[in-house]
């Protein structure tokens, strides 16, 4: 096996712990950790599992030895971070930078790059936990990567190494890529506390909420996964059944009136995707835009 590239992490929190243990599973040297507080540096080069790794709270002091440096900091220091790093030169020629943001694009970085650094971003869509088990948290997911050339490339192949899917980003667009995944995880949470609200409301258990639903989540999720979003649709709104909505309407507006103005919206933005199947005519999606204005 071809020798892999030593790292550096510079901000070692939940994303720094993870990528620092994966990364010497799989066979990548881990050569430096730095962080705000010195005990977070130690903690992670320690999870790393090599004893020889430079420890610091300054990032400079830390990356000389690294082919890749990893910034595992909070996003709004990412830039200040990579400008301090900039101006203190401690990285070797030929290094690239990574930063590990969803929203943030490898621009953040543009005083490294403007330093002859190969710079990008990597983005692993998953959810880090606080205590890193022991399971490979980068085993079968999703990373989006994008950058320079040579930064691509590498955090392409490092993801591979991990055991995820690379896919690339357009740069310009990685603000609105976050939004898409944050409407996907984060909102799917408020959805299906909105329907196991809903449900208490019917007069069931709350406790019993979510596995009631789990079957009806899952099977729509595999219709989605076979069939597409705007196939999976089912129920009153792509049959065009009217009165049902408006019944709807009228009964969460008496007994749980939270939930109107999320019931409306939804499903006004339901209304389209009906329509954009064809199975309701033109009158039918006025009408039911009208119903779900209120
Ligand atoms: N957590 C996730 O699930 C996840 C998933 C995908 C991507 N990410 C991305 O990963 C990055 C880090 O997120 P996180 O969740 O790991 O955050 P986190 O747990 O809060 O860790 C960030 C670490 O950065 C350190 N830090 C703060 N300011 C610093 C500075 N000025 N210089 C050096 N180190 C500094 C802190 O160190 P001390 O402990 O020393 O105070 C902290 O441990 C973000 O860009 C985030 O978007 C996170």
């Amino acid at each position: 096996m071809a020798t892999k590239e030593s790292f550096a992490i510079i901000g070692c929190g939940r994303a720094g712990a993870a990528f620092a243990r994966a990364l010497s599973a799989a066979g990548y040297t881990p050569s430096g950790f730095a962080s705000r507080s010195l005990s977070s540096a130690r903690q992670v080069s320690d999870i790393a599992g090599y004893q020889g790794a430079n420890v610091s709270t300054l990032p400079w002091e830390v990356t000389g030895e690294a082919d890749i440096v990893l910034l595992t900091t909070p996003d709004d220091v990412i830039r200040h971070t990579a400008e301090e790093m900039a101006v203190h030169a401690g990285m070797k020629e030929g290094a690239a930078v990574l930063h590990c943001s969803g929203a943030l694009s490898s621009t953040e970085l543009v005083s490294l790059a403007d330093a002859g650094f190969q710079t990008g971003s990597i983005h692993p869509l998953q959810s880090f936990g606080v205590a890193p088990s022991g399971k490979n948290p980068f085993e079968g997911i999703m990373m989006g990567i994008e950058g320079e050339r040579e930064a691509v490339e590498r955090a392409r192949i490092m993801a591979e190494t991990l055991g995820g899917t690379p896919f690339q980003i357009d740069t310009a667009g990685k603000m609105i890529y976050h939004a898409a995944a944050v409407v996907a995880s984060n909102y799917l949470v408020t959805l299906m506390k909105s329907a196991m609200d809903l449900l208490g409301a019917s007069g069931v258990d709350p406790e019993k909420g979510f596995a009631i639903l789990k079957p009806l989540i899952m099977g729509t999720l595999g219709n989605i996964e076979s069939s597409g979003a705007v196939d999976a649709l089912t129920g009153p709104i792509v049959r065009g059944d009217t009165a049902i909505v408006r019944a709807h309407v009228a009964t969460i507006r008496r007994d749980a009136p939270q939930m109107l103005a999320l019931y409306h919206l939804l499903g006004k933005h339901t209304v389209e995707i009906a329509s954009e199947r064809g199975s309701i005519s033109d009158e039918t999606r006025r009408e039911l835009l009208s119903v779900l204005s209120g």
